[in-house]
């Protein structure tokens, strides 16, 4: 693997995003899609200044740069990921509504059949996310909830965080430790 596509949106829990992004770039390209949702959250969330520092150390594009060069399937990125997913975006993605470079992207990648990971939050959820869900499975993407298990006893939100972002990075075949995987006997 390369170069590997980040979007974060509107979500809760920008902070997956920027975790995912600094533990990416230790070893990738990494280009990062920022929706306007995303950096109005980061303000609510406490981490809108964090999230302009990892402006500086990637190449960073709005959800309006559609004429980007991410924005082409032939730009060849190895994955993507969206963290934390929306349920907007989500519904963009499971209808073919590509009306911004996030859902753009996700498009090529479900097209070109490589790996997109959707770390979707909401809670509860309705019978319409569940569908969407559903569908983009049925695509070929992969649903990863943001809900971190505790039986690694977590000591801070921190952990937590690593948690997930320890789960995308499973998933991407990228060794780390970011949790302590399960060990019985
Ligand atoms: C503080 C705050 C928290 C939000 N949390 C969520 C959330 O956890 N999940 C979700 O689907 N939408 C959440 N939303 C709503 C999205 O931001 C909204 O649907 C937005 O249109 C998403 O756009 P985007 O996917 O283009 O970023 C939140 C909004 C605010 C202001």
């Amino acid at each position: 693997m390369e170069k590997v596509i980040i979007a974060i949106t509107g979500a809760s829990g920008i902070v997956y995003g920027i975790k995912l992004v600094e533990e990416l770039l230790k070893r990738f390209k990494v280009y990062l899609v920022l929706t306007d949702k995303a950096e109005m959250v980061a303000k609510y969330e406490g981490v809108y200044e964090k999230l302009n520092e990892l402006k500086n150390n990637v190449k960073t594009y709005k959800e309006h740069d559609i004429d980007s060069s991410i924005a082409s399937s032939s730009f060849n990125h190895d994955a993507m990921v969206i963290s934390p997913c929306s349920m907007k975006t989500l519904a963009g993605i499971a209808s073919g509504y590509s009306e911004n470079l996030v859902l753009r992207v996700a498009e090529n990648t479900l097209k070109l059949k490589k790996p997109l990971i959707l770390v979707i939050r909401e809670t509860p959820l309705n019978t319409i996310h569940i569908l969407n869900m559903l569908k983009v499975s049925i695509a070929g993407g992969i649903i990863l909830p943001a809900s971190p298990a505790f039986y690694h006893k977590p000591k801070s939100v921190d952990d937590m965080v690593s948690f997930i972002v320890g789960k995308v990075l499973d998933i991407l075949g990228v060794q780390h430790n970011l949790y302590k995987k399960w060990e019985t006997y």
